[in-house]
């Protein structure tokens, strides 16, 4: 395809946003030098926070909490803030949640640290967070493979078992948090594809978050079928989209041949193809309303993702106005779209 073809396709089927977002991605891939500087900076700082906030912490009674691993970046609103890998706080108003979630039921799939869920509780919601049984139920090859990511998480913690891994990784600073924030969260322990109305207690929700979970399923498809049977308002996704295929509904494989740098992520889909499957599984609209980028930390690559809704009835839910922050994101590091996070 010539290069004008590509640019009318792209603003066809993704309009001049789209057009504007592929191009910062391309010309950010380059100045590998300034990368690593900026890449350095951003490890330091980020070290710094690690060291305030455990000190702090030690020293408000809190008692040791080094091994503990914070995905999100979460204000405990006492002096304390988690240093997370990612911080989502200025990025809030992209995802374009109703301001007032007031008896909403939301569910939170695959969701951390819970930065989005408790932000769904302050707002009002009655928030289910869901998250893994162990960290074994990721998807990940059998055999070797799989034995070595689970070598590297307890190397990374400074542990010898699975659960402490479980702990320090995903339990623990959710427990950690939710006590801080006197939080009334539910925690389910499920996979994506084991989620149904009777494990949840629910029938349906207003409202489902799945944000970065899709890329680390085997199936996203079957996924996402778990889930559309248990929203009855509007499903978000946050989601890395493939950038090939204008008018084609592709699924990109990311996995690799073999185990290297982020070995749990899977399968990337484009803007079309997403869209087609959600509308197989029931849903009326599905739009991407918007883009969120920032700077992965402790390694300092810059991610950039796509913000999705998709609407199960007539009327969407009254979303909140989108401030300044929805014009295209400005990005200023080197590399894009990525998700070589530590230990997640
Ligand atoms: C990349 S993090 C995303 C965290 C959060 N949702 C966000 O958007 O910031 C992915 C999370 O999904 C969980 N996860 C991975 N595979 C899953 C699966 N098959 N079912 C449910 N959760 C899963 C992981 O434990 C991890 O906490």
């Amino acid at each position: 395809m010539k290069l004008y073809q590509k640019v009318f396709a792209v603003i066809a089927y993704e309009g001049m946003s789209g057009l504007m977002r592929r191009m910062i991605r391309k010309f950010y891939i380059t100045n590998e030098e300034s990368s690593n500087d900026e890449s350095s900076k951003v490890r330091e700082d980020y070290e710094r926070l690690v060291s305030d906030f455990n000190a702090r912490a030690l020293a408000m009674g809190y008692g040791d909490i080094k091994k503990y691993y914070w995905y999100h970046t979460v204000d405990l609103g006492n002096g304390l803030v988690t240093p997370g890998t990612y911080d989502y706080r200025k990025d809030l108003p992209r995802f374009q949640f109703p301001e007032d979630m007031s008896g909403m039921n939301v569910l939170d799939v695959g969701s951390a640290t819970d930065f989005f869920a408790f932000e769904f509780e302050r707002r009002g919601a009655n928030v289910i967070s869901v998250e893994l049984p162990s960290i074994e139920d990721w998807d990940m090859p059998h055999g070797k493979d799989r034995q070595l990511t689970l070598e590297n998480l307890m190397a990374y913690h400074q542990v010898s078992t699975i659960e402490e891994v479980q702990y320090f990784h995903l339990n623990g600073p959710f427990e950690f948090c939710r006590k801080a924030l006197n939080s009334k969260i539910r925690r389910c322990h499920s996979t994506i594809y084991d989620l149904s109305a009777q494990k949840l207690g629910v029938d349906a929700f207003d409202l489902i978050f799945v944000g970065d979970v899709l890329l680390h399923t085997f199936s996203p498809l079957r996924a996402l079928a778990s889930l559309a049977p248990l929203c009855r308002g509007t499903l978000i996704v946050s989601s890395d989209l493939a950038n090939e295929g204008y008018g084609e509904p592709i699924m990109r494989y990311i996995g690799g041949e073999e185990r290297s740098g982020d070995n749990r992520s899977w399968w990337i889909p484009n803007r079309l193809c997403l869209e087609k499957m959600l509308k197989r599984l029931g849903f009326k609209t599905v739009a991407v309303v918007g883009h969120h980028t920032g700077v992965l930390r402790p390694e300092g690559h810059v991610y950039d993702r796509s913000i999705i809704h998709a609407t199960k009835c007539e009327f969407p839910l009254k979303l909140c106005t989108p401030s300044e922050h929805h014009s295209e994101v400005e990005v200023s590091h080197g590399q894009t779209a990525t998700h070589l996070h530590t230990g997640v």
